[in-house]
């Protein structure tokens, strides 16, 4: 019946040149149309398309038949889709993880030749590269900025123009690093109206562009700074939760916090920009909050001494009252990170994981979108936990460096 099929579509004889029926292939072997390209439709596509992240392209048989074999081990390592969220915690939009039959079917299809299948059965894959479902503005790096080597960190603030004179709310954001090599992450921060004198003081004062700005925007209270958005490597953002928007008073504008990190490639010139989306209404108004111990951020109490593994640190919080609302959930470690995990703990004893990745990779960080918004009631605390190996010579604590490490959350919440 296999062979029939092939005959029919004319075309499909695997690598060997002999046709896959030949070569003992059971005839319900999966095949690319109705079998595979629907999982790499939900899974793959949204990277791995022309011009996607994914640096090459799965949208098509002919795109995807040479590298099964690759696309089969990457699956069965766990390295692809990058989705790292464990499962049990919550419900998350977009979810890319594969479910157990999907990822056997890829390393099944790839097993037996990467046949095509019936072309008639195409989904037509074309995914769109576009997150943000309406590009309002683009916040750009005011120039292009070639970051100090003199240090393998570079953390440089620019202030930069927000497009409406009127109340508004940011709806959504994409973040596009220019230089992938170097950038490794960005925070936007809201500066508003009256401190606007003040960061045009650190810009005016610095000879470079921009000014240096160590954890925050650089200002006197910066940890009282409000997030705008942000982004890590393997980041993924878009249309904010429905309903939520960040407000953006008249008169405010946008401090870009790049961290910029030569360490392991050369400096180039990078000019990083932000795509934004805002509505003057929204249902509820929503701020990004991060999560981490105020203790930890002064560089003492997160030790994680050398040769070690398995180290845990841990930061609670108990809300006196409830009637608000998370949407999402990220956690940020740097290189050591083993484990991370955030949740929140009922008075009565019982708890709700938030987000949780018991494998964690510096590279793959985005924020994880609940398809449900989480009900926060008074006396729960939200804890968030991090692990890590040491294996070096030199104890590690809470730090901006690449060398340094972070346990830290983030979660849209809307009141
Ligand atoms: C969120 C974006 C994203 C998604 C979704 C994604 N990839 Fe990738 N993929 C990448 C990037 C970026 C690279 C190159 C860097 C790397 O190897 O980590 C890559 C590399 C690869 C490679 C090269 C070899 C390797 O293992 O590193 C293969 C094969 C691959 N992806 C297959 C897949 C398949 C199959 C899926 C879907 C099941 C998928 N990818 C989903 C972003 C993505």
């Amino acid at each position: 019946m296999f062979v029939l099929l092939l005959a029919a579509c004319g075309t499909s004889v695997d690598s060997s040149g002999e046709p896959a029926g030949d070569s003992g292939t059971p005839s319900d072997a999966p095949v690319w149309y109705g079998d595979v390209e629907p999982i790499v439709g939900a899974s793959c596509t949204g990277c791995h398309v022309e011009g996607g992240i994914g640096g090459f392209s799965l949208d098509s048989y002919d795109a995807a038949k040479p590298m099964a074999a690759a696309m089969a081990s990457s699956v069965q390592a766990k390295k692809m889709p990058p989705w790292k969220a464990d499962d049990g915690c919550r419900e998350y939009r977009d979810d890319l993880s594969l479910s157990p039959e999907a990822l056997q079917r890829i390393v099944d299809w790839a097993a037996a030749g990467a046949l095509e299948g019936d072309a008639a059965k195409s989904i037509h894959l074309a995914a769109p590269v576009e997150t943000l479902s309406r590009v309002d503005a683009t916040l750009t790096l005011p120039v292009p900025y070639t970051p100090s080597t003199t240090r393998p960190d570079d953390y440089r603030c620019f202030l930069v123009d927000w497009p409406v004179d009127h109340d508004t709310y940011m709806t959504g954001y994409v973040i596009r690093p220019d230089q992938t090599s170097i950038v490794h992450h960005l925070v936007a921060y809201i500066a508003p109206p009256e401190q606007l004198a003040e960061f045009e003081g650190l810009d005016a004062q610095d000879e470079e562009p921009g000014w240096t700005c160590f954890g925050g925007p650089g200002i006197a209270n910066q940890q009282d700074a409000e997030w705008l958005g942000a982004w890590a490597p393997g980041g993924t953002s878009g249309d904010f939760p429905d309903g939520t928007g960040i407000p953006m008073k008249t008169g405010s504008k946008v401090v870009l916090q790049m961290h910029y990190n030569t360490s392991n490639a050369a400096a180039v010139a990078d000019q990083t920009t932000m795509d934004v989306m805002y509505d003057d209404d929204v249902d509820v108004p929503a701020t990004i909050q991060p999560w981490a111990d105020p203790d930890w951020l002064d560089g003492t109490g997160m030790e994680i001494p050398a040769a070690t593994n398995g180290t845990e640190h841990e930061f609670s919080f108990t809300f006196p009252r409830g009637g608000f609302q998370i949407h999402n959930a990220a956690l940020h470690m740097h290189q050591l990170g083993r484990t991370a995990r955030l949740e929140v703990d009922h008075k009565d004893g019982t708890s709700d994981c938030l987000l949780a990745i018991s494998d964690w990779d510096f590279n793959w960080q985005r924020t994880y979108t609940f398809t449900e918004p989480y009900d926060v009631q008074g006396g729960d605390a939200l804890k968030v936990s991090c692990t890590w190996d040491n294996p070096g010579s030199e104890e590690v604590n809470w730090g901006e460096g690449t060398s340094d490490e972070m346990c830290l959350g983030t979660m849209l919440f809307s009141y």
